[in-house]
Formats: C-alpha cells, sequence, structure tokens
C-alpha cells in the first residue's frame, strides 16, 4: 500500500512511541529459556517481534498475551524441543540470528526461513563462530537462508573476535554460550548495544565486560546457568522515537515530549548527533527500568548544521542513519558518515536506498563503499516524488518524515514494511499534527 506524507503541522503534544524492538525479542528468547515464568511489560507486537514469539512456540515454549502483560512460560536453558514445521522469521534479522545461537546449543534440526528481504542478508558471519562451538549448518547459497541449524549435544565454548561490531553476532555467541560448560568469551571491535548482556545480567546469568585499549570490549559468560523467569519492562524504542524527534527539529514551530525512551548509551548515538548539528533535544527524568536508562525526550524545532560522524559511533546508532540523512539533507552545510558499510547489509541496501532516494529529491550526495556525504541546503528538500521502501521499514519511514516538512508530499510506494517495527507509526505522527495517509484515502 503506498502511503503519502504532506506538510502539516507545527508538531505538538505529547506521545509514547511502542517498546524496544532488541529488548522484546530478548525479553522472549530468554524467558523461553528460563524456568518458570517471566512477565514482560511493554512487549513491542511488530511483526517482527511476533516472529520471535512464533518461532519460540514452535520449539515447545509457552506465550501468552494476558491483556498488556505477555507470559512467557521457559523450558530451561538447553530445554527447547524440536520444532515440526519450518521457522518463519519474515523480515527480521535479530531473530533469525539469534535463534541460530540459541539452536546451536540445542541437539536437533531446525529450518529458518523468511522474506526476500531477509533470505538476501549474510548468515555466515553467525554460522562461522557456532561451527566451532559444535553447531552444524545446511544453508543456500552464500550462506543466506533458508538453513538448517543442528545443534550440538554438548556446546564448546569459544572465545571470539569478532570482525564487525554487531550485537546480533555477539548476542548468537553468547546466547550458545549460555548451554556450554565454563566460559565463553567475545571481543568486539567497537561496543555494541549490550542489551543481550544487560538481560542475562537480569536473569542471574555471570556475564562480565572489560574495555580494552584502543576501545575494543570483551565480554565473558559463565554457561550453563539455571535461570529463572523474571519480570521485564520493556522502554520505548529510541529507533522508532528517531522519527517523530527529527520531523519535530525540521518542521518550524514544532515543540513535543517523548515518554519513556531507552536512551542506552550504545543507542542513543543519533541524540549526540544532532545535539552536535545544533538540535533541541533535552533529556527529561532520566531513570532506569529493567536495568536499561530510560528517559523523556523534549524536542524543539531549529535549525541544524552539517556534522562529520566518526566510523567508531556506528554502531549506537546504526538503524538511524537513514532519518539522520533526512536531517543532514536539511541542514546547512555538508554532513560526512564514515564506517557506514555495514548499511548496505541491512533489510536493504541502505546506502544505496538513502542515496537513490535523496537524489529523487534533488539532493547533492555522494557514496563510497562505507561512506556517505551529504550536501544539506539550509532546508527540507522539496518532496514531490516517490520512494521505493524496499522491503525496508526504516527506509519508508525515513522518507515518510521528510515528507512532513517539504514543500510538496512524499509517497512512498509500500508502507506494509512500517509493522515490523513501529505498528500505528502514521497514527502516532497524525496525532502530533503530521499527515501520513495511505494514498487511497
Ligand atoms: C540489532 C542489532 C543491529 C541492528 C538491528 C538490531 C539487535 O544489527 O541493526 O536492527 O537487536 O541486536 P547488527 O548486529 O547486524 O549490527
Amino acid at each position: 500500500m503506498a502511503i503519502k506524507s504532506e506538510k502539516n503541522g507545527p508538531l505538538r503534544g505529547e506521545i509514547d512511541v511502542p517498546g524496544d524492538k532488541s529488548i522484546s525479542h530478548r525479553a522472549l528468547m530468554i524467558g523461553a529459556l528460563a524456568v518458570g515464568e517471566t512477565r514482560i511489560l511493554g512487549l513491542l507486537e511488530s511483526e517482527d517481534v511476533l516472529a520471535t514469539a512464533n518461532a519460540l512456540r514452535q520449539l515447545g515454549a509457552g506465550i501468552a498475551q494476558d491483556g498488556e502483560i505477555w507470559r512467557v512460560t521457559g523450558r530451561g536453558v538447553g530445554g527447547l524441543a524440536e520444532p515440526s514445521t519450518v521457522l518463519d522469521l519474515g523480515n527480521s534479522g535479530t531473530s533469525a540470528r539469534l535463534l541460530m545461537g540459541i539452536l546451536a546449543g540445542h541437539d536437533f534440526p531446525a529450518t529458518l526461513t523468511g522474506d526476500a528481504s531477509l533470505s538476501d542478508r549474510p548468515m555466515e558471519r553467525v554460522m562461522a563462530p557456532l561451527r566451532f562451538m559444535g553447531a552444524s549448518f545446511a544453508a543456500r547459497s552464500g550462506g543466506r537462508l533458508p538453513v538448517t541449524v543442528t545443534g550440538a549435544e554438548q556446546p564448546l565454548p569459544i572465545s571470539e573476535t569478532l570482525k564487525v561490531a554487531s550485537a546480533q553476532v555477539k548476542s548468537a555467541i553468547l546466547l550458545a554460550g549460555l548451554c556450554a560448560p565454563g566460559k565463553t568469551t567475545v571481543i568486539e571491535p567497537h561496543p555494541s548495544r549490550d542489551h543481550t548482556e544487560n538481560m542475562l545480567a537480569h536473569f542471574g546469568v555471570k556475564i562480565e565486560s572489560k574495555m580494552h585499549d584502543g576501545g575494543a570490549k570483551e565480554i565473558t559468560l559463565t554457561g550453563q546457568a539455571e535461570i529463572a523467569g523474571q519480570e521485564i519492562q520493556v522502554p520505548g524504542d529510541i529507533s522508532s522515537a528517531a522519527y517523530p524527534l527529527v520531523a519535530a527539529l525540521l518542521l518550524p514551530g514544532s515543540d513535543i515530549l517523548i515518554h519513556n525512551v531507552g536512551v542506552n548509551p550504545l543507542r542513543s548515538g543519533l541524540i549526540d548527533t544532532l545535539v552536535e548539528m545544533g538540535a533541541s533535544i533535552e533529556i527529561v527524568d532520566p531513570r532506569k527500568l529493567a536495568g536499561e536508562p530510560v528517559a523523556d525526550l523534549a524536542v524543539r524545532a531549529g535549525s541544524l548544521t552539517g556534522v562529520s560522524v566518526p566510523g567508531s559511533r556506528a554502531p549506537s546508532m546504526i538503524d538511524e542513519y537513514p532519518i539522520l540523512a533526512i536531517a543532514a539533507a536539511s541542514a546547512h552545510g555538508t554532513s560526512v558518515f564514515e564506517g557506514v558499510g555495514e548499511l548496505r547489509v541491512k533489510e536493504s541496501d541502505r546506502l544505496d536506498a538513502i542515496v537513490q532516494g535523496l537524489k529523487a529529491f534533488g539532493v547533492d550526495v555522494e557514496e563510497t563503499r562505507d561512506s556517505l556525504t551529504i550536501h544539506g541546503t539550509g532546508a527540507p528538500p522539496k518532496g514531490g516524488a516517490t520512494v521505493a521502501s524496499r522491503l525496508d521499514h526504516r527506509i519508508a519511514m525515513a522518507f515518510l518524515i521528510m515528507g512532513t516538512a517539504s514543500d510538496h508530499a512524499v509517497i512512498v510506494d509500500d508502507g506494509s514494511p512500517i509493522e515490523t517495527s513501529f505498528p500505528g507509526f502514521a497514527a502516532v505522527m497524525n496525532g502530533l499534527g503530521a499527515d501520513i495517509r495511505d494514498v487511497t484515502e
């Protein structure tokens, strides 16, 4: 379904955004590995997270929705059961990769598949370390889905140095390590989101981390722990808050408050970057929720200037480059994003999607294999074109946000991918004064 975004506003009011996607996946998965009941409040009820829930049900965990609470009845570490059918993870890389880690510690075969986007994404980065732990894989050419995983009866603990700072690869190894005797260690080149570590610690697993000179991070987990069900409150997703936040910055006169946003420093690189660009973003009432930092964000419109973002910051804002690109295209002067090659293997080739999308609106933009340069004009691009969302929720939302401030409408050819992470996106935005609707309306 095509969606159109037209300038309206200013944006005013207070909103909540849906629960954090990364934390929601982990709450369900680790709950399924605990003994007894885990109660989750604020779970993101989006297609990606529901794919994880369905897969875990197929693996024998009990997962039920009880009003606002999701109840997970876990099977204990190593206690999942062979599924009778294929596990379909839809668009969700997090579901596929983290489940591969869990399945590496279970001695039965399970086949994972996904949509056209997920079936084109690299899985070898996860399979390679899990093979060392004793799992075996039969994958399509290029290490792509569908993949059949056969886990090890007794996985081996390993020490693995990652080439890319990927929270998904790190998490897969740690979750496999949960079933292994002794210590499993992961060293990442730059710190990536630590929600798996935080949640495992919340469930009582012994997990420690230390920084190396030069910026690498080492995480060590002691496996074969008995873990018991917990209470979890999921904060709002900063990766979803990013869209109303940038819209409010771009549309003159806007002034909004976003409640209850997770502001884990390994996720909040976008805020640091926008503040460097001159944005007015106030962190109100910082607090902790189930071990995760949370705050309200007060955002006011204002002019932005171009910025240089070093590659070392990329892991803390890896999903925010599409929306940052919209802010950069509207800022005064040039912005350069370095070390962003990982964007080529997300739900789409996001560097190409950003470049082609911005060019369609006349923005002067250049790419290399792993960098992006955007020459902003000091005003939002004029709009008046259609952008392909490429089965990528973040590309769809970023360009619809551009439309909220452009002089002419922006159309996104297919808005359905937005359901993977931000159900109710248009309603939340329109509640603030935006005008985002199906083209047929
Ligand atoms: C995620 C990690 C990131 C991110 C993805 C969610 C996670 O992927 O892009 O949307 O929940 O661990 P990588 O680990 O591949 O960088």
